[in-house]
């Protein structure tokens, strides 16, 4: 009876915590060597102050955008991914302008940053949408690998590369639905 519950409870563990990630963000998936460097003649052109990846993985972009010489943090939920992204930062000598750290995305506060690079999943992007129209700044640019936000309309679209741009207007219609909600 013992080794029955045993099954049990192993089976709803592999269950709840892949279930949990994935309510999270996304799993773990690199972006591909081409889209990578789209995104970087984007972020040339585009020349942010400094930059966030929202789901860093294993610090691939970190390192790419910091080689290029921008300033970027990468906060990742896997611990074991977190260790080998800030292995990779350490192999590179580039943990002067980068950093991965720990973290859930949805705890942070992104507002220090001017663009956000992510590459997420279709459930979390309506949530992702409303936390990055209240943190961000007017100005700010939003880089999304694939997927599509449901209310914003991309600057510019490249291959599965969207670029999208804060703007006031973005802001105000989202105060005045919180607002409205309120009431
Ligand atoms: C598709 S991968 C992208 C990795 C990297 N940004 C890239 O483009 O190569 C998404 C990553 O987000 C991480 N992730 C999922 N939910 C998260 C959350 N709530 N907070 C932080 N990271 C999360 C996953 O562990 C995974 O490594």
């Amino acid at each position: 009876m013992a080794e029955l519950y045993l099954i049990i409870g192993l089976a709803m563990i592999g269950l709840i915590v892949p279930i949990w990630f994935l309510s999270q963000g996304a799993p773990f998936v690199p972006t591909s060597d081409s889209d990578a460097e789209q995104m970087v003649r984007i972020v040339k052109r585009l020349r942010p102050r400094k930059i966030i990846d929202l789901g860093a993985g294993d610090g691939k972009l970190v390192e790419l955008f910091a080689t290029h010489g921008y300033s970027i943090d990468g906060i990742e939920i896997n611990p074991r991914l977190v260790r080998r992204g800030q292995r990779r930062l350490a192999r590179h000598g580039l943990t002067g302008r980068a950093t991965i750290r720990r973290g859930n995305l949805w705890k942070i506060d992104i507002g220090v940053y001017d663009m956000v690079v992510l590459y997420a999943v279709s459930n979390i992007m309506g949530r992702l949408e409303g936390k990055l129209r209240s943190e961000l700044r007017p100005g700010s640019f939003v880089i999304s690998n694939y997927f599509a936000f449901p209310n914003l309309v991309p600057i510019e679209s490249r291959g599965r590369i969207r670029v999208y741009r804060i703007t006031p207007g973005l802001i105000n219609d989202l105060q005045l639905a919180t607002s409205e909600e309120r009431a």
